[in-house]
Formats: structure tokens, C-alpha cells, sequence
């Protein structure tokens, strides 16, 4: 029987404990996380995605800023605003949404983010901190994935999970955190990727598969195990004519042939994305608590 891995549930118990937090905070006289977002461009899904974590910051009662900056921002632009949110004592933590603009180098943006304010998890102190397992702050999508198997209930002790992308912001992550030991945790990790030889071969070995290469169907049913638990990170548009916008959003798993070999298997939409949104407004109040000890 095939059980659904419900993210958009999970996503809302878990805003449900932050506004306890944050009613918390308020009844001791603590401030309200507040949460910044940096938005560079047109770009209509990063437009959307940063509208999604503004909201988010609404419903559990956090502050939330939304810096708008044209495509045409000079990168030293860009990082004097990075800068000024560095130095603002009463914002807790920022993203710069990406992609950015083809004249930004990203990683020198990211750079200069204070690894204290980076609840994205995208300096590189805290993905070496990660890659060590000492506290830091987690990418919000490899962890609302950790959370949503650990809500779950389901075992990864000893299992073999294959990744496909190894992306610095999903697919590298998740194979860091899949195989600590912890729980969720104790995986044999695969990460498989564009020059991967014989994919299938590796696919169906996995007892739980974690897609996230952005290309809408790929996983096919003949590429999964009986039984295997499918993590679907894609969010790829696709042309529906029977929708009035004339497309819909799809993973990367073809759900309706793959769901029924599935011991469980996250929707698209309503799987990962929610708990993606859930993570960094975790991470948020964090930086928040950091800041007060
Ligand atoms: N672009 C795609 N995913 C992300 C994310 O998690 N954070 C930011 N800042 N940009 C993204």
C-alpha cells in the first residue's frame, strides 16, 4: 500500500509549534523573528517562491522584509545592501533568493552573508560546519526533507539512498545529511548526476530515492524498487491546456506510473516545497535564539 509523504500536514504542525514559539517569545517581552528577503529581478518563480516565505513569515508571526532590487543592481550594489543587513541588529536572518543576475558572481554575494544571519546555509562555514556535523544552519530543502522522514516515522538505518543531482543547494546536501549518523540518518549514500553511467542500475537499487535534477517525468516506474520510499524535489511547469494559466507545476517523478510501486512518495505540489518553506522559517527563529545567548 502506498502511503503519502504529506509535506503541506507536516509543513503546517510545524508552523503551528513556531507560533507557539513566537507567542512564547512575546509573553517573556523577547522580540519577533524577523526574516529578509532579497529579491533581484523579474524572475517569476523566484518572485513567487520569495511571496511563498513572506506569507510563511505571516502566519507564524514573524517580521518580514522584502528587498526589491532591479535585474540592472551592480554587484557591488548588491553587496553593500548585503552588508547593511549584516548590520542591522534587528533582522535575524536573511536570504538572497537566487538564481541572481548573469553580471553577479553568486558565490561572492553568498560570501558575504554573516554565517550567523545565512539561514539559507549557503556560506561556505556553514556547509563545512555541516559537512563536519557541528551545529549550523541547514539548507531548507535536504532539511524539510529530513523532517518530513522523520515525522514519518520511516527508517533509514542502514538503507541505500540514491540521489540524483548533486547540487550545492539539494543533491550534495542530502547525501551529507542521509548518511550521518543520526536518525533520520545511517543511509549508503549514491549521488548520481549528469556523467552517471547506467542510471537505472543505480536507481533501482534504492530503498529511497531523492530526485532533483529539474526535468519534469524523469523517474520512470521502471527505474524504482518495489517498496522504495520517492522523495520528489522537482518543480517543473509544464504545458496543461485543460488550466486556465495553460500549464501546471509537475515534479520529477512520473507519480502516477511510479506511486504504486512506492512504500511512500511526496506529491508535487504538497510534498517538499512546502517543507522547504516550513525549514527556513525554523532556521529563522534560530538565528533568533542564537542571537539572545
Ligand atoms: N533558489 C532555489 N532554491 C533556493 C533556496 O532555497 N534559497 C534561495 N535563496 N534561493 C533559492
Amino acid at each position: 500500500m502506498t502511503q503519502i509523504l504529506d509535506g503541506k500536514a507536516t509543513s503546517l504542525a510545524i508552523e503551528a509549534e513556531l507560533t507557539e514559539a513566537v507567542n512564547a517569545r512575546l509573553e517573556r517581552g523577547l522580540k519577533r523573528p524577523h526574516l529578509a528577503a532579497v529579491l533581484v529581478g523579474e524572475n517569476p518563480a523566484s518572485r513567487a517562491y520569495v511571496g511563498h516565505k513572506v506569507k510563511a513569515c505571516a502566519r507564524v508571526g514573524f517580521e518580514s522584509t522584502l528587498v526589491e532590487k532591479p535585474e540592472t543592481i551592480s554587484q557591488e550594489e548588491l553587496l553593500q545592501v548585503v552588508r547593511d543587513l549584516n548590520a542591522n541588529a534587528d533582522i535575524d536572518g536573511f536570504i538572497v533568493q537566487l538564481p541572481l543576475p548573469d553580471h553577479i558572481d553568486d558565490q561572492v554575494v553568498l560570501e558575504a552573508v554573516h554565517p550567523a544571519k545565512d539561514v539559507d546555509g549557503f556560506h561556505p562555514v556553514n556547509a563545512g560546519k555541516m559537512a563536519l556535523d557541528l551545529p549550523c544552519f541547514l539548507p531548507a530543502t535536504p532539511m524539510g526533507i529530513m523532517s518530513l522522514l522523520h515525522r514519518a516515522g520511516i527508517d533509514t538505518q542502514g538503507k541505500h539512498a540514491v540521489i540524483l543531482g548533486r547540487s550545492s543547494i539539494v543533491g550534495t546536501p542530502m547525501a551529507l545529511l542521509l548518511r550521518r549518523n543520526g536518525a533520520p540518518g545511517n543511509c549508503t549514500v549514491t549521488v548520481c548526476h549528469s556523467r552517471t553511467k547506467d542510471l537505472a542500475e543505480h536507481t533501482r537499487r534504492a530503498d529511497i530515492l531523492v530526485a532533483a535534477i529539474g526535468r519534469a517525468h524523469f523517474v520512470t516506474a521502471d527505474m524504482v524498487k518495489e517498496g522504495a520510499v520517492v522523495i520528489d524535489v522537482g518543480i517543473n511547469r509544464i504545458p496543461d491546456a485543460s488550466r486556465k494559466s495553460g500549464a501546471r507545476l509537475t515534479g520529477d517523478v512520473d507519480y502516477e506510473a511510479v506511486a504504486p510501486k512506492c512504500s511512500w512518495i511526496t506529491p508535487v505540489p504538497g510534498g517538499v516545497g512546502p517543507m522547504t518553506i516550513a525549514s527556513l522559517m525554523q532556521n529563522t527563529l534560530q538565528a533568533c535564539t542564537n542571537a539572545e545567548a
